[in-house]
């Protein structure tokens, strides 16, 4: 069965706006798949459309067999899917253990025992659990972002261009903890402009343009297309 299907949605930010114009996306078990495309495509669109913060106004959204379209943030958190938005994704003026709390707001019950289980899984968080938010170095933010996102034990966790901003270190890093994240069983939705390096770790891609499906296939294909390669991974 899949993690999460994608039918046909239509979404946008107002009555009657379709930046989405009938998409479809499927992430099964531990895949890492990503969503790339020019700027302005919709790849963020869709990771909030999923997220509930965004209201498909058609289509069909599945949560294994459990339609979720139509639900609020906090209910798909429950459920299962964890969001990490580009910007704004930690509490600046709360310490790294206080954001981990946050992260796991909706699911109260095992906070500390996750938050000790995200710390273990970055040990760095660790060793700055008392520290402000706004003192880490934009890797170990990003680090924190996604540990945040862990606290709800998700089923799948969807990123927005988690390396933006990064050195080329520190992204290959993230990218070898998104890996980590797939191999303890998490399915991954990825929106990267980092593609190539993005695809390199995924097992498919699609490429979204303009709120449509463009392409989409195994990664190690699409980047060994040379028309691919040209047209959207900058040749
Ligand atoms: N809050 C908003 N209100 C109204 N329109 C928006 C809003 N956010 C995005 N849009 C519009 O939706 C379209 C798709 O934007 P989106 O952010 O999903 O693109 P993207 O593929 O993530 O692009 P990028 O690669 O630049 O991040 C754009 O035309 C954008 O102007
Ligand atoms: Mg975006």
């Amino acid at each position: 069965m899949n993690v999460l299907a994608v039918e046909n949605v239509v979404a946008g930010y107002s009555v009657g706006d379709q930046i989405l114009k009938g998409v479809d996306f499927v992430v099964k078990p531990r895949e890492i798949v990503c969503i790339v495309g020019p700027n302005g495509a919709g790849k963020s669109t869709l990771l909030k459309t999923i997220a509930g913060l965004l209201r498909p106004s058609q289509g069909r959204i599945l949560l294994a067999d459990k339609s979720i379209g139509g639900m609020k943030p906090p209910d798909i958190s429950k459920f299962g899917i964890a969001f990490v938005p580009q910007e704004h994704n930690v509490f600046g003026n709360m310490t790294v253990y206080e954001n981990l709390e946050m992260g796991g707001y909706v699911a109260r019950d095992h906070i500390r025992a996750r938050a000790e289980a995200a710390m273990d899984h970055f040990p760095v968080l660790r060793q700055k659990r008392r520290q402000l938010a706004r003192t880490l170095s934009g890797g170990q933010r990003q680090l924190l972002a996604v540990a945040m996102a862990l606290m709800v034990d998700p089923e799948l966790i969807l990123l927005d261009e988690p390396t933006a901003g990064l050195s080329p270190v520190a992204a290959t890093e993230l990218f070898g903890e998104i890996i980590r994240l797939r191999d303890v069983g998490k399915a991954i939705g990825l929106v990267e402009q980092n593609a190539r390096d993005a695809m390199a770790i995924s097992d498919r891609t699609y490429v979204l343009v303009d709120g449509r499906n463009n392409v989409e296939g195994p990664s190690h294909q699409l980047l060994a297309d040379k028309e691919i390669s040209r047209k959207f991974l900058g040749g």
